[in-house]
């Protein structure tokens, strides 16, 4: 006799998820504090922390408060940091940046001394050093390569010897991974590593960030950064900081290039870093503020799915949120 038709199925995904204890013993990503890095924005010459007009949560603070931040930070967790300096000393060069008693040297010497542990990720560009707000030497309205990538390594020279653990260069530039590892390794910093900013598209979702950093910038930077379209160069420039001897590669920013880190995933096994910037950031906190979505599920829906994605790593200004949020705050 034939079977009669069954429309039960065989297969039946929902086992996995019948119970919380069921669904954590399945579950594929995780987000920690040991995964997250924290920007953190200081100023010159102010005395109070001043809000980020773009940004509701985050502030400048002034130089004299960076101990107590990191103290608080490290206190709750947080083992990691990227410092962004807010310049009273911008020229056309950009040459604070390498100035061995200047911002970036005063920050990295700063964080260090509140807490040795902190792991200190500096940025490295010039755009929040130089007068004209462009990541580089500017030449007839060019932002020039080679002798960018001269200035790049002397900054980076500078910060390792302030104490920076990994530098984080940002500007774009060809060839600067491998100028920088050299240059590092020449002056005896061969421990201190380069979380690459591989893919940085020229992305809109920096605006915030630049009102943040009272950014000088007029036009734009698409001569250097990436244009938004384009998903096969992203893995060119990758690749590239790879063989000239990147330790992490970032993507950058997170959300709307997801596409480029999953396929980033599968090209290298370079430990992977995904940046949610200032735009992603205002987005999330500008419709929680409005009442429109749940602020913490939201926060950790975008970062688990950046590790769903490939990264290892995650650069976002919900860093301490999230610490907030883990300790029950
Ligand atoms: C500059 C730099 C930028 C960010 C970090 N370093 C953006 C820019 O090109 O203006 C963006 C960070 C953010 O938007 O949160 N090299
Ligand atoms: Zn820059």
């Amino acid at each position: 006799m034939r079977q009669p038709a069954t429309n039960k199925p065989l297969r039946r995904p929902r086992r996995l998820r019948q119970s919380p204890a069921i669904r954590d013993l399945v579950r594929e990503h995780d987000v920690s504090l040991n995964d997250l890095i924290h920007p953190i924005f200081i100023e010159e010459g102010i005395d109070e922390p001043k809000e980020v007009s773009a940004m509701p949560g985050i502030v400048r603070y002034p130089e004299a408060m960076v101990e107590q931040e990191i103290r608080e930070l490290a206190e709750l967790g947080v083992r990691y940091v990227m410092p962004f300096g807010i310049s009273r000393h911008k020229d056309a060069l950009g040459s604070d940046t390498w100035n061995g008693e200047g911002l970036l040297v005063r920050m990295i010497r700063a964080i260090k001394r509140a807490c040795p542990e902190m792991v200190v990720i500096p940025d490295i560009c010039f755009c929040e050093y130089t007068s004209h707000g462009h990541c580089g030497v500017v030449e007839d309205g060019h932002v020039c390569n080679d002798a960018t990538v001269e200035n790049l390594v002397k900054q980076c020279i500078t910060a390792a010897e302030a104490g920076a653990d990994m530098l984080a260069p940002s500007a774009m530039m060809d060839g600067q991974v491998r100028a920088i590892r050299e240059g590092l390794d020449a002056a005896g910093y061969e421990q201190v590593g380069i979380l690459a900013h591989s893919a940085k598209f020229s992305s809109s979702f920096y605006g915030p960030f630049r009102t943040a950093v009272d950014s000088e910038l007029e036009g734009d930077r698409k001569g250097y950064q990436m244009d938004i379209a384009n998903g096969r160069q992203a893995l060119v420039e990758c690749l590239l900081d790879e063989e000239e001897g990147a330790d992490i590669l970032m993507v950058k920013p997170g959300t709307p290039y997801l596409d480029v880190l999953a396929n980033l995933r599968r090209r290298s096994d370079l430990p992977l870093a995904s940046y949610q910037v200032g735009g992603e950031y205002a987005g999330i906190k500008y419709a929680a503020m409005a009442g429109a979505l749940d602020e913490r599920e939201v926060v950790f829906e975008t970062l688990v799915g950046f590790k769903r994605a490939g990264a290892d790593l995650i650069v976002s200004y919900y860093t301490r949120q999230v610490a907030e949020w883990l300790a029950g705050k």
